[in-house]
């Protein structure tokens, strides 16, 4: 149907220049709170009711953007609407050489994902089996192992690499995790030099290993509000049309999603709509 053809889809790169230059144009819909602290809160993401696209619910806490009313609290500290992609932080599993257990999990609510593409499982610790369980829309897992038999055997060139730390592929589309660690494994042996060993899902880029994680708690003590990790997003599945008009929005400019050019910014307020993805400027 040609009618609910998905709008236009532009350069993102000419999106992202347009929107960085218009220091004026609103993310947020009208009358809503539009930055905490410093950051933006961009629509679908919203403060209140009649704010938020449904799942993008979030509220702003000392200066701190986080998902309201999920299950597992979820602090957001960077969005990006042309990716499509949210940085969040996430607890980090631990078990020390005198516990058991240990075990960290992630609900990332509906319309949330974890990006499989920037996320790693890592593990951190010398003689440590971790394992990540999950849903998409099967029951999926991964794990790793990392072993040092004593100090000199980690590596410490900053490579987690199988001495000291342990990074693995997860599977596409959780929106479920559960992070845990084999018992028949665990830092009694290494005690020593490594009484603890620590497990997550964050950005690979964002992580380097020392090889000064292993000793004490030191890991825990530096992440304890937890590791950054990437959030894929979409906001809804309908076309855009469909979205648009379910939103209501008054203000809503048709002439913002047709044509073949870049829409100015003089507009009051209007969605643009890029691979399904709604966008507000003005
Ligand atoms: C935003 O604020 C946080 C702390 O509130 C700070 O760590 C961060 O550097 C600030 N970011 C920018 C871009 O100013
Ligand atoms: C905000 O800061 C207060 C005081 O430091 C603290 O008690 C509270 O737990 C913090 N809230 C969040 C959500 O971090
Ligand atoms: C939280 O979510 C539940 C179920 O999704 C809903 O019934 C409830 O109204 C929500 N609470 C708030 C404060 O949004
Ligand atoms: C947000 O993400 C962008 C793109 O990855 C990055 O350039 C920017 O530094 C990030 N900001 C913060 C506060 O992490
Ligand atoms: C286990 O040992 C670690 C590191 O020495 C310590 O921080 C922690 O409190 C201990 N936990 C228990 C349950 O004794
Ligand atoms: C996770 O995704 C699956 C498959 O798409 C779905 O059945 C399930 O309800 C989702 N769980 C949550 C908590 O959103
Ligand atoms: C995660 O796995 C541990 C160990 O199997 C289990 O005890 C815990 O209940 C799980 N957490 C969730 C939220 O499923």
């Amino acid at each position: 149907m040609a009618g609910t053809l998905p709008c236009l889809i532009f350069a993102a790169t000419l999106m992202l220049a347009s929107i960085k230059s218009s220091t004026a144009s609103r993310m947020a819909k009208p009358r809503c709170q539009e930055t905490c602290g410093n950051l933006t809160i961009p629509y679908p993401f919203g403060i209140g009711e009649g704010c938020f696209r449904e799942g993008f619910d979030v509220s702003c806490e000392n200066n701190s953007i986080y998902r309201h009313n999920s299950s597992s609290r979820i602090k957001i500290y960077n969005i990006s609407l042309l990716g499509g992609q949210a940085r969040v932080t996430t607890l980090i599993a631990s078990k020390c050489f005198n516990e058991t257990g240990g075990w960290a999990w992630l609900n990332t609510g509906k319309f949330f994902t974890i990006s499989t593409k920037a996320n790693k499982l890592t593990a951190v610790g010398c003689n440590t089996l971790a394992f990540l369980g999950g849903f998409n829309e099967h029951r999926v897992g991964a794990g790793c192992f990392s072993m040092c038999a004593d100090r000199r055997s980690v590596d410490e060139s900053g490579q987690c690499s199988g001495m000291g730390c342990c990074q693995t592929s997860i599977a596409p589309n959780l929106n479920f995790s559960n992070i845990t660690f084999d018992d028949r494994f665990d830092n009694s042996e290494v005690s020593g030099f490594n009484p603890c060993s620590y497990a997550f899902v964050a950005e690979q880029d964002w992580f380097r290993f020392e090889a000064s994680y292993l000793e004490d708690n030191k890991f825990k003590e530096k992440f304890k509000d937890g590791v950054p990790t990437l959030l894929d997003w979409v906001a809804g599945n309908e076309y855009c049309d469909e979205a648009v008009k379910n939103m209501a929005i008054p203000t809503w400019k048709k002439d913002a999603k047709v044509g073949n050019s870049l829409p100015s910014f003089g507009f009051t307020s209007s969605y643009l709509c890029i691979n399904l993805k709604l966008f507000l400027c003005s």
